[in-house]
């Protein structure tokens, strides 16, 4: 289960108690221990959009502490999208590897850090090659489409503790400061007990690619991911996950079950649904209802809110509360921009020997939007021991096919666009 975090991560503070509510006042900053400047070889795997986006963010996070990165090897699906990355980083082509099992091949190259960052079906077998080669690790979310790859990625991450390795995962509300400011806040009591809440991504359609003529069947599930739940894990897990995964952190728990509609209206291509609605059962009668949708020309929100007790808060936004003005609530000093801040985190977990871990946090919230997934596409109330402990539940051994060995071994079948799960049915 996700234990709350009360206290603000940095170090500076690791031997500080706090005792409830009644928080001290303490001259609370975030202090960033440079250490000596440091050459870091980084090896990124899917060249992508956030792929180059998260390599310029760990590039500008080492500059802000005086260290350098060398982009030392890239590996995508596609070789032109592979070369272009290192041309631009002036990478030598015996470092530049492509196809489904590329990335074997930069595993084994002398870098100390790698970019996790393709579409997330591959997720489970590039972390557990790049913990077995020691590298630390910056993981895009989400990190696994069905049970069994989830619960696989929390194993790995228990590997990589064992190892003294970092893992960062790209959740990067947890990284900026207002939502970290009212999460210290609420686990402090500022809102008294967390009773119930909304959170949504809803917005427009996103993009999706047709299949080209004589294309083969997974280098269109490749290039047109986010359409294909076996790539994507469907949107309530590729993107309203941020969402779920601050509800997940600010209650300080994982839900107990899932019941969720959904259907598709407008999608294209592919086999996902574009809107879902799912009522989270947290257990102690706490409830969190989530939306999402990928509809254009409907209303938008990307929001997380939560009602308590004594007061109520968005995610990173305004609180009500009458207890706030008595706490005394951090100044988290972070990089401007989250998504540079998550690479400043796992940086300065490196350079002071001192090892973050996100792999588990991370792979909870995956399952809880795969557990909502599961519930609307079958139209059941869906159990967090479903797919956790219950080794009797249909869905604790789910695995989506293709898989990522079956793109490894050249056996990918695709989906038939346009067929999708009814409920009740599945
Ligand atoms: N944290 C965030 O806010 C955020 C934002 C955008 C995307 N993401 C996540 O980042 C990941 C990538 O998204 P994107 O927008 O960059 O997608 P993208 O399609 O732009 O890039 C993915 C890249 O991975 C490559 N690829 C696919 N399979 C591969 C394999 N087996 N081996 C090597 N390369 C492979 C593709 O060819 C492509 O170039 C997704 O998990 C997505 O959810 C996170």
């Amino acid at each position: 289960m996700t234990t709350p975090i009360i206290m603000p991560r940095r170090n500076f503070l690791k031997n500080v108690a706090f005792a409830g509510a009644a928080v001290s006042a303490l001259p609370l900053f975030n202090v960033r221990a440079e250490g000596t400047p440091r050459k870091f070889k980084v090896g990124l795997v899917g060249c992508g959009g956030r792929g180059k986006g998260a390599t310029e963010n760990l590039i500008e996070a080492a500059k802000s502490l005086g260290h350098e990165i060398e982009v030392y090897s890239v590996v995508d699906f596609f070789a032109d999208r592979a070369n272009d990355v290192a041309k631009k980083y002036n990478i030598p082509a015996d470092r530049v590897f492509s196809g489904a099992t590329g990335y074997h091949d930069l595993m084994a190259q002398p870098v100390d850090l790698v970019i996790l960052a393709t579409p997330p079906a591959f997720r489970p077998a590039h972390f557990e090659a790049a913990v077995k080669a020691g590298k630390h690790v910056f993981v895009e979310k989400p990190v696994a489409v069905d049970p069994v790859g989830a619960r696989k990625f929390i194993e790995i991450g228990e590997v990589a503790k064992a190892k003294g390795l970092s893992v960062v995962a790209g959740t990067q509300r947890r990284h900026q400061a207002s939502y970290m400011k009212n999460q210290f806040a609420v686990a402090n009591g500022a809102i008294g007990k967390i009773v119930g809440g909304t959170v949504s991504w809803c917005g427009g359609r996103l993009w999706f690619k047709n299949r080209e003529k004589d294309e083969s069947d997974a280098s269109y599930m490749v290039r047109n991911w986010t359409s294909f739940s076996q790539m994507s894990g469907d949107h309530i897990v590729e993107q309203h996950l941020h969402n779920l995964d601050v509800a997940n952190w600010f209650i300080g728990r994982t839900p107990v079950s899932a019941v969720g509609f959904g259907g598709r209206a407008r999608r294209q291509t592919g086999d996902q649904f574009d809107f879902f609605s799912v009522d989270y059962n947290y257990g102690e009668d706490v409830h969190i209802h989530s939306m999402c949708r990928q509809v254009s020309g409907t209303y938008s929100s990307v929001s997380e809110f939560f009602s308590g007790t004594e007061g109520s808060t968005f995610g990173g936004g305004k609180m009500t509360s009458a207890k706030l003005a008595a706490l005394t609530v951090p100044e988290f000093k972070t990089h401007a921009n989250p998504y540079v801040e998550e690479h400043v985190y796992l940086l300065q977990s490196i350079v002071n020997g001192t090892p973050v871990n996100a792999a588990r946090t991370v792979a909870e919230s995956t399952l809880t939007a795969i557990m909502g997934r599961i519930s609307a596409y079958t139209g059941q109330l869906v159990r967090w021991s479903d797919l956790t402990t219950n080794t009797e539940s249909p869905w604790y051994n789910l695995a989506l096919s293709p898989s990522a060995a079956d793109f490894e071994s050249g056996k990918v079948v695709a989906p038939k666009d346009d067929v999708v799960p009814v409920p009740g049915e599945a």
